[in-house]
């Protein structure tokens, strides 16, 4: 069947992660860990409670959401994203069986749609330069804006490995209309 009717035949639905979703999550992003880097599980329970665990930092809310790609009642993909002074994109994945198929669009989508709520207009990404899923970046409109080495989430102040790692950035101003604001620095995707 072409590409354009499978697109045709699937719903999508895309809802916030509980967590009772936290299983999936944490074994997809294991499985493309080279892809989308490594998180510790509690970095995705804070996501989805709203809730830091640490009882040592200056704040106790986590301002990460997770959403689900679900296609009839079956999980096929997730994204994690930040929304400090700016949206961040830390991780997205589809399962292998379910890409191309407008999933991760949609994902990000939603994203955007929540920063919007929240008055953020300006998003990164990083995304190691040996990956296809720079096209899909390229395919969403971000535009890359840098390069930097990859990190540990361990210590994310020092870029540690040899990866190079492509640093996207996707703007719009209240109008909705792409626009020029400054560079941001981001700390995931793709990294160890
Ligand atoms: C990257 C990823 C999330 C994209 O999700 P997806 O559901 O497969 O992508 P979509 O169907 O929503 O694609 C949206 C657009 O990107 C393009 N695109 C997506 N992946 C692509 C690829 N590997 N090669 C070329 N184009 C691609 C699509 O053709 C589409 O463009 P179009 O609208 O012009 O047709 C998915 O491929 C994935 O999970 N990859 C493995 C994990 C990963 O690399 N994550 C990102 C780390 S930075």
């Amino acid at each position: 069947m072409s590409k354009l009717g499978k697109k045709n035949m699937i719903e999508t639905h895309i809802r916030l992660a509980t967590m009772d979703d936290l299983k999936y999550i944490d074994s997809l992003a294991q499985k493309e860990g080279k892809s989308v880097g490594f998180l510790p599980k509690i970095v995705y329970e804070a996501a989805i409670t709203g809730l830091k665990p640490s009882k040592h930092r200056w704040s106790p809310i986590c301002n990460d959401k997770i959403w689900l790609a679900e296609e009839n009642g079956d999980t096929v993909g997730f994204v994690l994203a930040g929304f400090g002074k700016f949206g961040k994109v830390h991780q997205i994945c589809i399962q292998e069986d379910a890409r191309l198929l407008e999933r991760g669009r949609l994902l990000l989508d939603s994203v955007i749609s929540h920063a919007e709520m929240r008055g953020r207009y300006d998003f990164s990404c990083g995304c190691a330069d040996d990956l296809e899923s720079n096209r899909f970046w390229s395919a969403m409109g971000w535009v890359k804006v840098g390069e930097r080495r990859g990190i540990s989430y361990k210590n994310v102040w020092k870029e540690s490995s040899d990866r190079k790692v492509n640093i996207y950035r996707y703007a719009i101003n209240e109008l909705g209309l792409l626009g020029q604001t400054k560079i941001v620095e981001e700390v995931c995707g793709g990294d160890e």
